[in-house]
């Protein structure tokens, strides 16, 4: 089983509830299976450009028009979603570990997602045959963690949305979502009891990702 885990968080475990909810998640998948093949990108190493010019040209001219010739340059613009979507394409699991700011995902990985998510590389796409998927990610997790607490279909809630429906597009329906919700000890006093059950949440969902046969 190959899995990709994308991380979007610029502190340091000790300082992050995303992050250590990863280490949860992840001790007890390599527990459990450690043959498991993980490839790891911190995006704070590993920084997407903002989409471009060049890169729309040269991702979406070819859907529109069969006879369009990249230049030099809008080939280049690729070069940083080419890395990404190698591993991507190589994943059956995709786990995001990143925290909520402003009500949605941090900037960082939205430009890692405006990267990935190409017509031609990681979908195909036409009038006769829809959008269809390119890559093999059966399942995502999401590892998340906010200061509020975001009941469902509140739609302040734009982070697990944002993700939903960017990755339903190219046709991953199974998404996870592992969230530490009331984090911020101003406003809740129970926010480690909340840190805790999304730990467990987290090993939970470990085993049953261990358990897919692949
Ligand atoms: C720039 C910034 C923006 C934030 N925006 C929100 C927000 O919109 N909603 C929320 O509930 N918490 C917000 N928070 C709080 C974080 O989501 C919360 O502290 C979370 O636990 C951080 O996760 P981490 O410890 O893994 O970094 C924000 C924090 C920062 C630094």
């Amino acid at each position: 089983m190959n899995i990709l885990h994308v991380c979007a968080n610029p502190k340091p475990t000790e300082e992050s509830i995303s992050k250590q909810i990863a280490s949860a998640f992840f001790g007890k998948l390599i527990e459990l299976k450690p043959e498991v093949e993980l490839v790891n990108v911190d995006l704070y190493d590993e920084k997407p450009p903002f989409y471009s010019y060049d890169l729309y040209k040269r991702a979406w001219y070819p859907v529109f028009n069969e006879g369009y010739e990249p230049s030099k340059v809008e080939e280049m613009s690729l070069n940083y979603a080419t890395g990404q979507i190698e591993k991507f394409n190589a994943a059956d699991v995709l786990v995001l570990t990143m925290p909520m700011w402003n009500y949605s995902v941090p900037a960082i990985m939205k430009a890692w997602i405006d990267q990935i998510l190409l017509p031609g590389h990681t979908f195909s796409i036409s009038k006769e045959d829809g959008v269809q998927g390119l890559h093999n990610i059966k399942r995502i997790v999401m590892l998340v963690s906010s200061g509020g607490i975001y009941k469902e279909d509140d739609d302040r809630d734009a982070l697990t949305r944002q993700i939903r429906h960017g990755f339903e597009f190219i046709g991953i329906n199974e998404i996870d979502v592992v969230w530490a919700e009331g984090q911020n000890p101003l406003f809740f006093d129970n926010s480690e009891e909340n840190k805790a059950v999304a730990m467990e949440a987290a090993t939970e969902v470990a085993e049953e990702i261990a358990e897919i046969e692949l």
